[in-house]
């Protein structure tokens, strides 16, 4: 019944060449005029990489001394604000961005590189970037769109794969996101990129070369503090971080915060589709330096 209320799901549709909804295009003119002020941190990510820990891992980093309060009064999504969403629900993402007092701001995108305000390379901003294997990358969007309302229907799991190796996704094709990111950072030494799989295999490592780029050096009691609060588990367990109660979302379906593996996909392909879905990745990635890991 209380899906009634909820707008249908959104269609995608060609959008400078990249399969968006509209959710990410209504607000485009402040998106692309967005003023980015040199000290921001732009955290960049396709879909379902690992946003919402990394933010995390930022935001205890630079607010956990400094603002406890910040941690239990506002969610994830207001203190890191998604720059290109327009969800009636909440502000803007660029208005919630403007209005942000601290310092850094640390500011969400899923944008494709190509289509990043420039307003964030003119000021240097440092960027941290976040990639996924594609196969656990695709399990985890297929959840996401199963169970929130807001995304475009997923459809059964087979159509979804086939989706998603066409490109024909929120933000475009993972192949493109992850490899021009990539590339973009090979000349630009404001980037950092991290791969999923590494911050599971080891946390604290991952979080040392994060704070070099950063500039930062955090003791080890605050180090060991961030790597706790920042567990799957706490993070499932923790109102500000778990998503819930975003009306669209449907944790009965789903939870946002819904295994946090390296390999879950071997429980959703079948023998066929990774032999298909590996034929198809070969063809398309063409890097000889962007390696991911699909176990750990
Ligand atoms: P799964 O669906 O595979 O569980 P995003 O934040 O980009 O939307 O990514 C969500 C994915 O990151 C989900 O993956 C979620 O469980 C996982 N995730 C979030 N916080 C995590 C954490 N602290 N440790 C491991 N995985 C985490």
């Amino acid at each position: 019944a209380s899906t009634a209320q909820v707008s249908p799901r959104p269609p995608l549709f060609d959008f400078q060449g990249v399969s968006m909804i509209h959710h990410f295009t209504d607000n485009w003119e402040n998106v692309q005029n967005f003023q980015a002020r040199p000290d921001d941190i732009l955290i960049a990510t396709y879909p379902k990489a690992g946003t919402t820990w990394v933010s995390y891992i930022l935001e205890l980093l630079y607010f956990g001394q400094t603002d406890p309060e910040r941690q239990t009064s506002l969610s994830i999504y207001q203190r890191v604000p998604f720059l290109e969403s327009d969800f009636k629900i909440l502000p803007f993402g660029t208005e919630l961005a403007d209005k942000l007092t601290t310092s850094p701001r640390l500011i969400k995108t899923h944008l494709p590189v190509q289509l990043v305000p420039k307003s964030f390379w003119e000021q240097n901003c440092r960027v941290v970037y976040v990639a996924r294997n594609a196969k656990d990358n695709v399990v985890s969007y297929f959840h996401f769109d199963r169970m929130n309302l807001g995304e475009p229907e997923p459809g059964d799991w087979n159509h979804f794969l086939r989706r998603f190796m066409d490109g024909k996704m929120g933000f475009g094709p993972w192949y493109d996101h992850v490899t021009n990111w990539w590339e973009k950072k090979q000349t630009n030494s404001k980037i950092h990129y991290m791969f999923y799989e590494d911050m599971i295999e080891d946390l604290g490592r991952e979080m040392d070369t994060l704070c070099s780029f950063l500039g930062l050096s955090p003791s080890s009691e605050e180090k060991a503090k961030v790597m706790e609060e920042t567990q799957f588990d706490k993070m499932k367990n923790n109102k500000t971080t778990n998503y819930s109660g975003i009306p669209v979302m449907d944790f009965k379906i789903s939870p946002f915060m819904r295994k946090g593996k390296v390999g879950d996909w071997k429980n959703h392909f079948t023998v066929a589709q990774s032999e298909q879905f590996d034929q198809d990745y070969q063809a398309k990635m063409k890097s000889k330096t962007l390696k991911f890991r699909t176990l750990v």
